[in-house]
């Protein structure tokens, strides 16, 4: 007999299938609703906050009662909970943490809040790859690295799914860049598409028993994502073995061909048709039992285009994943507003925004001592409060979508959440100081244009305040400047960068002001809220640098825990550093008006979006935009060892108040993998976590593999002067390569496999090294 934990379910999800007529079966794998897209996006009708952003209806007959089915944003929190949930860190943060416990309680606590409000599947996390910093989501996901995206990604689905809920991984696959995202082509051999795109979303679905995937938008060598068998079911089913259910991602289906059934998506969502430019009495997304692409699946059936085992198939794998979770039994009921922003969570949530801040550069002048301060300088319009567009008062939620101006604790898209409330750094600044009788002065006035209507319409003439800066910097002992940059979704643009960053600059004349900053006072200090990295022309002329990311509702306090001592900085960055925007993969950058026919003189816009709102339509598919993936396995720092370049700051790189030193390695081959135990040793005068990291190079038997590949990691914390005994395991997975001949995972052997230990992935002089037959 086996023990999967998916039988009894399958066999119960039977059972229930049984009692339902052909029509109800169908109706189990598409929404007919959106209100909250409809009233946010087009302003049709009020929203009554009790709405999905996807939904399965209700419905009983005389043998079942099923409750429906209610699916909602996203990876930082409940998005459209007005101010009654948490807003929480980027995935980035909480991969800046490199705590797996932290990882698993977040993703434990976003869970709970879900279930409270009655969502039945969070769409999260995400799992996708940072190929490039300007990508316009990487904030949503944890970073260049496939294992450690991987297991971040496993943590947070065992945290969510363990509260009962279904947690959904996206976007299956290479959805890595929002430019075109709907109309591209992710080109990827076998052994690339296998050990770095496939590999994030292996873990959840082998560890954590992983209940949804959605499809991606794009194509994948050419076939659309959601119409592709060889992923859909070849990789996924046959060679992962998932048991949940796939879903598209929001209107992505958008003709009636039954080969995207057939393929393998099991649920459209969110159900109706779209709207678009092509389709005039479209302008609007339709909804309704009738109204979707897939009203006619029954019909297709009759016609032998689709099996009834095909749609009871995919109706099985929702109702079996439902009672995975148990949310078959008893659910609470779609709540989206109920209050789940508690005190235990908002503690939580500034944990993991402190034990994310990565200290990159510090000459000494960190931690501040308060005590030989009189006044602080804080300038920089990232340090201040935000102010919503004037498009969207007076019913502003307060996300940042609907903000410019400000601190930015979120990117932007449909990952953000509305913050009830939000600490900026000159709040958490202040507050600390003032306890201290610490003066603070503060400048970051911004000038900008305010567009009207449209969120793209949002002047890009902003600009920091640079004499207002100058003179706080001229009165102030120390002086904290805040910089920033943003990304997000293709359905918003700002800064005129379609989702995706146009540069790697800080915005608005940010590096102007640290150059401005450093010319009247020695002692500046920088601090980054982005998605990813910045370029750092001013970086020999200040004296610390934090990359801060987009830390949540807590930011502020977060960020002068660190400045100020309180907690000692533990966060090391998830991805590679470059130098002058040099990276193994670009991205273009293409305005909206971009003419990208020159014979039609289209433009992007007029081609893919609508109105402000991307389209989703694909009027055109022959004409795909070819992403050639041509770093293959030599993602991030892997692309740095290869070609002997040198980053600004390698992957797993983070600086803390103290030092940590390592000796004693051991290795051992066990049954349960490659384990590596040594010392660490705490030899300054604070209380710090360590975060020890393993790499390996695979024997040369396997062919050509990237070296020094990233297979393990833990988080210590070890008091002064003291010393722990650590065991970092490389598992049998961790252990194993994707081998197209045999099409599938294969151990390594027949060899050497070098083992480092290090604090990040430069591995010129590792604090250990070793080797071990394979
Ligand atoms: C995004 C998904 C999201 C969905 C629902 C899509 O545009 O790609 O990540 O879950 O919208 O909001």
């Amino acid at each position: 007999t086996s023990n999967d934990p998916w039988d009894e379910s399958y066999k119960k999800a039977d059972q229930f299938i049984s009692k339902l007529n052909s029509t109800e079966r169908v109706n189990l794998l598409f929404g007919t609703e959106n209100m909250i897209m409809e009233t946010l996006l087009w302003n049709k009708t009020t929203m009554n906050g009790h709405k999905c952003v996807g939904q399965i209806d209700a419905f009983t007959n005389s043998d079942v009662n099923f409750k429906g089915m209610c699916l909602q944003d996203g990876p930082a929190g409940v998005r459209f909970a007005e101010g009654t949930g948490i807003s929480w860190q980027a995935s980035i943060n909480a991969g800046m943490t490199f705590d797996k416990k932290l990882m698993y309680d977040v993703g434990k606590a976003q869970g709970e809040e879900n279930k409270e409000k009655g969502i039945n599947v969070d769409l999260a996390p995400c799992a996708n790859m940072l190929r490039n910093p300007k990508g316009g989501r990487v904030w949503e996901a944890y970073g260049d690295d496939p294992y450690y995206t991987g297991v971040c990604a496993a943590e947070t689905t065992k945290g969510i799914q363990d509260a009962g809920v279904i947690a959904c991984l996206k976007h299956f696959v290479a959805n890595d860049q929002e430019t075109y995202r709907k109309s591209s082509s992710s080109n990827i051999e076998k052994r690339a598409l296998m050990d770095v795109y496939v590999e994030p979303f292996y873990r959840s679905i082998k560890e954590a028993n992983l209940g949804s995937i959605m499809a991606a938008y794009n194509a994948l060598n050419n076939t659309y994502c959601y119409e592709n068998k060889y992923l859909l079911t070849d990789i996924l089913r046959d060679i992962l073995g998932f048991k949940g259910f796939v879903m598209s991602d929001w209107w992505e289906i958008t003709n009636d061909d039954p080969i995207v059934i057939n393929s393998g998506v099991d649920m459209n969502m969110p159900g109706g048709k779209e709207y678009g430019p092509f389709v005039e009495e479209r302008k609007y997304s339709s909804f309704g039992r009738n109204n979707s692409y897939w009203s006619n699946l029954e019909q297709q059936v009759k016609e032998g285009n689709v099996t009834q085992e095909r749609i009871d198939e995919a109706a099985k794998r929702i109702i079996a994943t439902m009672y995975q979770m148990n949310q078959m039994e008893d659910f609470p009921e779609v709540n989206i507003l109920k209050k789940t922003n508690t005190e235990e969570r908002k503690a939580l949530q500034r944990k993991v925004a402190t034990d994310s801040q990565v200290l990159l550069k510090n000459d000494g002048i960190l931690p501040l001592n308060i005590s030989n301060l009189k006044t602080i300088g804080v300038v920089g319009n990232d340090a201040f409060e935000r102010d919503c567009l004037p498009s969207r008062l007076p019913q502003c939620l307060n996300d940042t979508n609907e903000v410019i101006n400000g601190h930015i604790p979120l990117g932007f898209g449909s990952g953000v959440t509305n913050f009830e409330y939000l600490i900026t750094p000159l709040a958490g600044i202040k507050s600390y100081a003032e306890k201290h009788n610490v003066n603070v002065l503060s400048s970051g006035k911004m000038n900008y244009t305010k567009g009207e209507g449209k969120k793209e319409n949002v002047s890009v003439t902003a600009t920091e305040d640079i004499e207002g800066g100058i003179e706080v910097a001229n009165n102030s002992d120390v002086v904290i400047v805040f910089v920033k940059a943003s990304s997000g979704e293709e359905f918003v643009v700002l800064e005129e960068a379609i989702g995706d960053r146009r540069d790697l600059d800080v915005w608005y004349g940010g590096n102007e002001l640290i150059n401005n900053i450093t010319e009247v006072n020695d002692n500046v200090i920088v601090v980054i809220n982005a998605p990813a990295t910045v370029n750092l022309p001013w970086k020999d002329k200040v004296k610390a640098i934090i990359f801060s990311g987009f830390p949540g509702a807590e930011s502020g306090n977060a960020i002068a825990d660190i400045l100020f001592g309180e907690v000692n900085p533990s966060g090391h960055l998830p991805f590679v550093w470059a130098k002058d925007e040099e990276y193994g993969a670009q991205i273009p950058h293409l305005e909206n008006l971009t003419v990208i026919n020159e014979t039609s003189q289209q433009t992007y816009k007029d081609k893919y979006r609508y109105d402000g709102i991307d389209c989703h339509l694909k009027p055109d598919p022959s004409g795909k935009e070819q992403i050639n993936y041509n770093d293959g396995l030599y993602i991030g720092q892997r692309w740095f060892n290869k070609n002997k370049k040198q980053p600004e700051f390698p992957f797993g790189f983070g600086l803390s108040y103290t030092t940590f030193d390592y000796s004693d390695l051991t290795l051992n081959m066990n049954e349960n993998g490659l384990e590596a135990t040594f010392n660490i040793k705490n030899t300054g005068n604070r209380t710090g976590k360590a975060v020890p990291m393993m790499f390996l190079t695979f024997p040369s038997s396997i062919g050509e593999y990237p070296e020094g590949i990233f297979k393990g990691f833990e988080k210590v914390e070890i008091p002064a002067g003291g010393t722990k005994s650590v065991s970092i395991l490389a598992d049998d997975h961790a252990l194993s390569y994707f081998n197209v001949d045999q099409n599938n995972y294969v151990r390594v052997k027949d060899g050497n496999i070098k083992v480092y230990i290090n604090d990040n992935a430069n591995l010129t002089s590792p604090k250990l090294q070793s080797e071990i037959d394979a």
